[in-house]
């Protein structure tokens, strides 16, 4: 369990309104400086508004986030997200696409050129530099998604289901490709998705969310060892796992261990 001091990401009584409609109540949670938080819970329950919130982008209407102790107000430079829909500029080559927060941040050329050589290598696009997004498939469009987030070395990342739109074969490598960067360059990481099997495999923990509004049902520790093989996912521990998850998110309450929404298990 991660005292708040080492957290990088604290999210205190969060709630937001859309109008009429409570989007999040009372949200609490927490990610450590090198750790994977998995986020699951039903759609339209509120996963992308809590992750544009600590993204900065849309406002609390009561509650606080902080980063590094820092209370977000507004977009900050040491956050990145990727989103499902990559968000790459279809005017732009690949190298551009990537180089785009750099030149934005006026860094120094020598380093825009190392920085951007670097994440090009990390997520295995070598070669398409001069490429432009049409003429990349959805999963190397999905790695430069990824390479434009790592390349500004976020103290956190955030991930809105990043390989949804990806057919089943490429997610499964896009994933391991994923733990691989994480275990080379691990940092704090918030990573929504729909897929219980994904949550298990990338996390630390999987923080289940009931909707609506959004609040914590339930926390899991995952305690499977790093790096992560994929034989991983046919141990006994894996496998329990899930199901616990599962039954977090469809199943009766009962009490199974899980650490239930209350302050003490959010403070984590
Ligand atoms: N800009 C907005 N204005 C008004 N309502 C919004 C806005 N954005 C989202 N909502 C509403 O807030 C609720 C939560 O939406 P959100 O996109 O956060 O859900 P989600 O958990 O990410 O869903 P999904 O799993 O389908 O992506 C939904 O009821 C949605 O209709
Ligand atoms: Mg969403």
């Amino acid at each position: 369990m991660k005292s708040p001091a080492e957290a990088r990401l604290t999210v205190e009584n969060a709630c937001l309104r859309y109008g009429n409609l409570d989007v999040l109540a009372d949200l609490s949670l927490s990610v450590g400086s090198s750790e994977i938080v998995s986020i699951v819970g039903p759609s339209g329950c509120g996963k992308t508004t809590l992750l544009r919130c600590v993204g900065g982008l849309n406002q609390l209407n009561a509650g606080v986030i902080r980063i590094d102790g820092q209370v977000v107000k507004m977009p900050l430079p040491s956050v990145s997200m990727v989103f499902q829909h990559f968000g790459l500029f279809p005017w732009k080559n690949l190298w551009n696409n990537i180089a785009y927060g750099l030149k934005l941040r006026r860094a120094p050329k020598e380093e825009i050129k190392r920085r951007v050589t670097e994440a090009i290598e990390l997520v295995g696009l070598k070669g398409f530099e001069k490429s432009y997004p049409h003429q990349l498939s959805g999963g190397m469009q999905q790695r430069a998604g990824l390479a434009r987030a790592l390349v500004m070395e976020p103290k956190l990342l955030l991930m809105d289901e990043p390989f949804s739109a990806i057919d089943a074969q490429t997610r499964e490598q896009l994933q391991f490709e994923m733990l691989r960067i994480w275990d080379q360059r691990p940092t704090a990481m918030m990573f929504v998705t729909h897929s219980i099997d994904e949550a298990v495999l990338m996390g630390d923990r999987v923080v289940v969310l009931a909707g609506r509004p959004a609040h914590v049902r339930a926390v899991r520790e995952v305690d499977l060892p790093r790096p992560r093989e994929r034989s991983v996912i046919l141990t006994p521990a894996f496998i329990n796992l899930r199901e616990q998850v599962w039954h977090d998110l469809f199943g009766q309450q009962e009490g199974s261990g899980a650490r239930r929404n209350n302050k003490r298990s959010t403070k984590t």
